[in-house]
């Protein structure tokens, strides 16, 4: 290693579709004095951060907890626990994320339906309810922000459906938690993870998780032992719970200092407070993009004012749009995905980046590259 890279770091706006930026105050935490994860004084701060978590999660959830991994870890564990071979799993799918838990789900030898909805919709009600009456499901899944397409699902209505079928109903809120309301009580969630780098503010490498107590009963009433060690509620609540703490892995200290700080920010600044910003920033962006003659992906009703999907306007290079910007100006936006690359760009505006001043900057810029 002949040079040090990181003495050369840009300061780049990151208003992708994540990672996104992150407080002072949750750098500093980055740095704090390390302590051994069985300290008694790290102790407290994990049941701070169970507690803080359950707050955002809107939650009474006793397994409440933080895993040591990215979103995937989430979805990777919201399965893995609860599938067992054959057990039949209804996929509701409108992006890349239902699809990849589509495919978490048949890797474990489950029977899987994906229903699938044109992207940039919202997954329909009145589909699942026939879907629930005309078979019984193990698991109903669906992705609340769908971050590929910008899309906000119905999780609220599609709970009361799944809560009379007896389904376990799993959610992934990694692009929701802490920029729009996360009910999983009210909202018969049974099993419900996110991720730390979204609007939740600190970097990847963790992953908020929170299991019901019919969730937690079904995974000690398995068959078999769950199929993948690291992931396995039953041991891991054993370390983030109970007068005596199990050794399970090393937890990554530094990355719960970080994501105590986070938490402890949007708590601080309150959560309706945090969601009327992250509401704020959308709309301050979406009528500056229509001055410039841009329009949105998704209908007003079910777009996420965390990810905005945008189209590009005919004749307009995405790949080069978004080089530019980032080259030029040091902001970072993200490229569609799967059918929709090269005609969207993303626009995140998630948790300490949701501020009207950056989305002036980006405005300030598109106008200057579009040349209007
Ligand atoms: C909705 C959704 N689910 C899951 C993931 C996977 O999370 P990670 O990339 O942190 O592993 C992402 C990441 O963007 C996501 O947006």
């Amino acid at each position: 290693m002949k040079k040090n890279y990181l003495d050369d770091i840009q300061n780049t706006l990151l208003l992708g579709a994540g990672p996104t930026g992150i407080a002072p105050s949750t750098y500093r935490a980055l740095s704090q004095t390390l302590l051994g994860h069985l300290d008694p004084y790290f102790i407290r701060i994990m049941e701070d951060i169970k507690s803080g978590l359950r707050e955002l999660f809107q939650t009474r959830n006793e397994v409440t907890v933080p895993l040591s991994g990215t979103g995937s870890a989430g979805m990777e564990a919201a399965f893995v626990n609860t599938v067992e071979p054959g057990d039949k799993v209804l996929i509701l799918e409108n992006g890349v994320f239902g699809n990849r838990m589509a495919d978490v789900a048949a890797r474990l030898g489950a029977e899987v339906t994906k229903e699938e909805f044109e992207w940039g919709t919202p997954v329909r009600p009145e589909r699942v309810r026939e879907l629930l009456a005309e078979n019984s499901y193990k698991i109903v899944a669906i992705v609340h922000a769908e971050t590929s397409t910008g899309v906000r699902n119905p999780v609220g209505e599609v709970g009361e459906l799944v809560k009379d079928s007896g389904a376990l109903y799993l959610v992934d809120t990694v692009t929701s938690l802490g920029g729009i309301p996360v009910k999983v009580d009210e909202w018969h969630i049974d099993i419900c993870y996110s991720g730390s780098q979204k609007c939740i503010s600190c970097p990847p490498g963790a992953s908020p998780i929170t299991f019901s107590d019919r969730a937690m009963e079904a995974v000690r009433n398995r068959s078999r032992k769950v199929p993948n060690w690291y992931l396995d509620m039953n041991l891991l609540t054993q370390y983030w719970g109970g007068a005596k703490r199990v050794y399970h892995h090393t937890a990554p200290i530094s990355m719960m200092y970080a994501l105590y700080q986070a938490v402890y920010n949007i708590l601080e600044e309150g959560t309706e407070a945090v969601f009327a910003r992250h509401q704020a920033a959308h709309e301050r962006l979406v009528s500056g993009l229509q001055e410039l003659g841009m329009e949105m992906l998704v209908a007003p009703e079910y777009r996420l004012p965390e990810l905005n999907a945008v189209v590009v306007p005919e004749g307009v290079d995405e790949a080069a749009l978004r080089a530019e910007l980032l080259n030029k100006y040091h902001i970072e936006v993200s490229s569609g995905l799967g059918p929709l690359a090269g005609k969207i760009i993303r626009i995140g505006l998630m948790g300490y980046n949701a501020m009207d001043y950056n989305v002036d900057r980006l405005l300030a810029a598109l106008k200057e590259i579009l040349g209007k």
